[in-house]
């Protein structure tokens, strides 16, 4: 396998052709980015620890049968990816409330969301990310409603292998975002998993461990995501 040419890039990684028309090699940049790109740091060894961590995760996914797009680690910042065909809609659940569902709905943090919350928001930055729904998806053709409904099936299964993975690790897994993608006529888990697109708590002291210490300037925002590599047993450099 032989990278080629840049074909994208975004705020923390960036996206490589190869000699295979169907496989792109993912490049995890220590570039970190908050509310729509608007704060922009690079933090040391992100690159290497968020691509360890989604190898990880995304092996831990396959195994218990959802479909993603992670072939396997090239070297400590890259990884070997199928090619998909993106779908601009991104998937959210969350089993405790923060973030944008506190702001939005005026509800308190740290409530547990029973049944867990599942709710689409639109891709694009320069709107930051407006939350959308079903209807809108499909009358824009972001995606069919049978795509939506496959979409909504297989966050929920990521829900049940991720919340018990990070339990049985000491941590509470908060909210997440997914993002999916076409290979042929399957829906497929694409972009990545990481502490830079979900909630992670400690599960006695309710310590944030995710990127939510960068958006908030809590410090060691690193050391907090090896910290959640290491409980899970991700061996970093
Ligand atoms: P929110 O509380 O800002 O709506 O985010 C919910 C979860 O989804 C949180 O873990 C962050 C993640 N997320 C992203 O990583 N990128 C996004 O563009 C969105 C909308 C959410
Ligand atoms: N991922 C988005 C950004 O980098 C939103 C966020 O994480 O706050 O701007």
């Amino acid at each position: 396998m032989e990278k080629r040419e840049e074909l994208y890039t975004g705020k923390a990684k960036s996206v490589y052709r190869t000699d295979d028309p169907d496989r792109f090699v993912l490049l995890f940049r220590d570039d970190t980015s908050a509310f729509d790109g608007e704060r922009k740091e690079q933090l040391n060894r992100k690159g290497m620890v968020n691509n360890r961590f989604n190898g990880f995760i995304m092996e831990k996914l396959e195994a218990a049968g959802i479909p993603t797009h992670f072939e396997g680690l090239l070297s400590p910042v890259e990884s070997l990816v199928k090619k998909l065909d993106m779908i601009p809609v991104e998937c959210v659940i969350r089993n405790v409330s923060a973030g944008s569902l506190c702001r939005r709905l005026g509800v308190e943090e740290g409530q547990n969301l029973t049944p867990p919350t599942f709710e689409l928001f639109l891709k694009n930055d320069a709107l930051h990310d407006p939350m959308v729904n079903e209807s809108l998806a499909i009358t824009f053709g972001w995606a069919s409603a049978d795509e939506l409904s496959q979409m909504k099936t297989l966050t929920y299964q990521v829900n049940e292998v991720l919340k018990s993975l990070f339990d049985a690790a000491g941590m509470l897994l908060v909210d997440y975002k997914l993002e999916f993608g076409r290979s042929g006529d399957k829906i497929v888990l694409g972009d990545e998993f990481s502490p830079d697109g979900c909630r992670i708590w400690d599960k006695a002291t309710r310590k944030k461990m995710d990127k939510d210490r960068f958006r908030q300037g809590l410090g060691n925002v690193i050391e907090a995501y090896e910290e959640v590599g290491r409980r899970l047993g991700i061996q970093f450099d």
